[in-house]
């Protein structure tokens, strides 16, 4: 009967040990989390991940949704929650509660051409869905990784992002706003590494995450190369609250960020008034 009525609160976060703390950049960590009870997802979907005695925030798990018993978390420090989610050590105990909202819509992606499109930690959710893709790569036709990072220095996932760039089967390219001296790779904004894809516009799908200007002229250029409206995929990362649909913190226009969303295609969301802010 106990047990019944605790399941019935719809905010009761799940006990959760720290595993691991990864420092990915200077101002970025993964955090690998085990839940004391089953909390799985799909890719593109959110928690709430609770610091006891400081607050809860949401975030997008980073890593593979077809892992059950673990889940990493990357998060970039900005203010009360993450900061103290920055000093967390591996026995800590935190909650969880979701997953909540809709992700991405893979079966929808099936025999097209998809690029994946990030900047900064951005590229969390997309570490998620690139897991998802590589694990049955063959149901599309080409998949395409365009990312960048301020510097050299805040490239996060460099192993994992090493081994995608030496992929047979991934059309891989990153840049950097600004080299160091060991830096021999391309120089420019995200939006300069597009320009040499080669794939069919009616039908190809673009995944977009990253700060919000970066969504903002992202989504602008692959307009302005000819992707359509509806194949264009937003993270839309909007203040959130009870991340349930209730209290209307995270309002897109008619839709709710955390129930409808995060992931809206453009066509969706476009004549809302502020929805690069
Ligand atoms: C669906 C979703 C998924 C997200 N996934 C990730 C993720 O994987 N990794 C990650 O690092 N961050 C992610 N975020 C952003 C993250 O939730 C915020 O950075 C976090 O809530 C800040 O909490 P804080 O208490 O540390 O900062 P606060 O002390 O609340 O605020 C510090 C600063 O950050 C700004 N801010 C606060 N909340 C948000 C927010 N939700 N979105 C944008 N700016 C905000 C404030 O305006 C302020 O300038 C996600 C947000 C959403 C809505
Ligand atoms: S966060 Fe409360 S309605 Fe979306």
């Amino acid at each position: 009967m106990c047990s019944g009525n605790r399941d019935k609160n719809i905010y009761r976060p799940i006990e959760t040990e720290v595993l691991d703390v990864v420092t990915e950049s200077p101002a970025i960590k993964t955090v690998k989390l085990r839940p004391r009870e089953e909390l799985t997802f799909q890719t593109g979907q959110f928690i709430e991940l609770t610091v006891p005695g400081v607050g809860e925030a949401p975030f997008t798990p980073s890593s593979s949704p077809a892992v059950k018993d673990t889940m990493d978390v990357t998060i970039m420090k900005v203010g009360k929650v993450t900061e103290k989610v920055h000093e967390l050590k591996k026995g800590d105990i935190v909650g969880l509660r979701g997953p909540y909202g809709v992700g991405y819509p893979l079966d929808e992606y099936k025999d097209k051409e998809v690029l994946v499109f990030g900047g900064g930690v951005g590229l969390a959710p997309l570490r998620s869905l690139m897991f998802a893709l590589l694990d049955r790569i063959d149901d599309f036709k080409k998949l395409y990784f365009r990312y960048g990072a301020k510097t050299p220095g805040d490239i996060i996932y460099k192993d994992l992002v090493r081994e995608w760039s030496q992929r047979k089967d991934l059309d891989f390219r990153i840049t950097v706003d600004k080299a160091d001296e060991e830096w021999t790779g391309h120089v420019g904004l995200v939006t300069t590494i597009l320009d040499d894809m080669d794939v069919d516009l009616e039908t190809a799908i673009a995944v977009v995450c990253g700060p919000p200007i970066m969504m903002k002229f992202g989504t602008f250029k692959l307009l302005e190369l000819g992707f359509k409206e509806h194949n264009i995929y937003l993270s839309m990362e909007k203040n959130m609250s009870c991340g349930l649909g209730k209290c209307g913190h995270c309002r897109i226009g008619t839709y709710y960020a955390c129930k409808d969303g995060p992931v809206f295609s453009y066509d969706k969301i476009k004549d809302f008034h502020d929805i690069w802010q």
